[in-house]
């Protein structure tokens, strides 16, 4: 039997600004969930929230975009608007774009990851999901998951991961992937993903067997083909352990606070905070960016588990130094490198700003004509 896991998100709406899901809209999805677990279109499903995300984590054995898995979720997202309105809670259905499903959630606003499993005798999984910033902000520790020895030992000392790991990486920008295998060619991959609003990594494969081992959901993104449409809060799907990264090897790829795009307006660098669920909320200037995890074990379809990853003193530290680089960053106000380039803002007055002021700029060239042709007169005028 193959196992399929999904994870699908949404934000349908936030208490008191975009900061936090409200618990009635999560019980609202439950129901959805719950029948659909009865009706044996998904085996098993756990219900939480990262910030403003709604995030639906499911399981069954109907592959990936199955048309009533994705049904499922998006009848979840919009009961759970319902709710959502009726409390009159902020922004209210704002991830879903249509009115009506067609198929799969693709293109209609929530995020998917995705992965179809032959499930080992054991099968332990982390399950990442931030607020506030976008899927590239995964690629470095994915890196580090997958590549990099000095973050994972595994790869130079067990010999089910010397072999190394392969990435798909999506260029956003043209609407084409590419794969490329570390460590052969590390050198390459970094000059990509070193880029992350522009090159994403998608999935991750083991090189010796092909096994998929992590997967990030992107949906929005593959859809924008040179468009820019804002950013989507995503998620990750990691198999763990056994030739695969250990938990904590995982974690461990966590726990720099690394700068990502997203925060106040979708136009700010921040660190990438992990946070237990107890603090999965934006609240300093919208955040700063969070990032939830959770374990599992998949044993023939049951999620078993949660295990809230970062509620752990080990990660104080981790914090510390978030809530250092926040405070730093903060204080370059309107100035990049804290506010983001223009074209990857998702709020910009840029425009209006630079229509309002165009007759009053003044061409350089011309100030110097001016000028010139005074000292022309003058030097004429000498002359005579
Ligand atoms: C960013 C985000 C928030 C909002 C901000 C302004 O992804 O969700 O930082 O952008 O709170 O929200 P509006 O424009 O709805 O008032
Ligand atoms: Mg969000």
């Amino acid at each position: 039997m193959k196992t399929t896991i999904s994870v699908i998100k949404a934000d349908i709406g936030s208490l008191a600004g975009h900061h936090i899901v409200h618990p009635d809209t999560m019980a609202a999805a439950n129901k959805v969930l719950a029948s659909a677990k009865e009706q044996g279109i998904i085996l098993d499903y756990y219900i939480t929230h990262v910030g403003d995300d709604l995030q639906l984590i499911m399981t069954h054995t109907r592959g990936e975009l199955d048309t009533k898995v994705h049904e499922t979720a998006w009848n979840a997202f919009k009961e759970a608007a319902k709710v959502a309105k009726d409390l009159g809670l902020y922004a209210a259905g704002q991830d879903l774009l249509s009115d009506s499903f067609s198929g799969n959630v693709r293109g209609l606003g929530p995020g998917v990851a995705e992965m179809e499993i032959e499930e080992r005798a054991s099968e332990p999984i982390a399950i990442f999901m931030a607020d506030k910033t976008e899927p590239g902000a995964y690629n470095l520790p994915l890196y580090k998951m997958f590549a990099d020895p000095f973050n994972t030992p595994g790869l130079v000392i067990d010999p089910t991961m010397h072999g190394g790991f392969k990435f798909e990486v999506l260029d956003v920008y043209q609407g084409e992937a590419v794969m490329l295998s570390a460590p052969q060619e590390i050198y390459d991959l970094l000059a990509l993903i070193g880029t992350p609003a522009r090159y994403v990594i998608r999935r991750v494969y083991r090189n010796e067997d092909n096994l998929l081992a992590a997967v990030v959901s992107i949906e929005r993104l593959n859809l924008i083909a040179g468009k820019y449409v804002g950013k989507d809060d995503p998620v990750m799907i990691v198999r763990l352990q056994h030739g695969l990264p250990a938990l904590g090897e995982a974690l461990e790829a966590f726990a720099f606070p690394h700068l990502v795009p997203g925060w106040m307006r979708g136009s700010h660098y921040g660190p990438l905070m992990p946070v237990s669920q107890r603090d999965a909320k934006a609240t300093r200037f919208d955040g700063p960016p969070r990032l939830l995890g959770l374990g599992f074990n998949v044993k023939n379809g049951r999620l078993v588990g949660p295990t809230d990853l970062f509620d752990d003193p080990a990660f104080d530290e981790t914090r510390r130094l978030a809530n250092i680089v926040a405070d730093y960053m903060r204080r370059h106000g309107p100035f990049m490198p804290h506010r983001l380039e223009p074209t990857e803002m998702e709020y910009t007055t840029l425009p209006l700003i630079l229509e309002k002021l165009k007759d009053r700029f003044k061409k350089e060239s011309d100030v110097y004509k001016a000028k010139e042709s005074i000292y022309a007169k003058e030097e004429s005028q000498g002359h005579d």
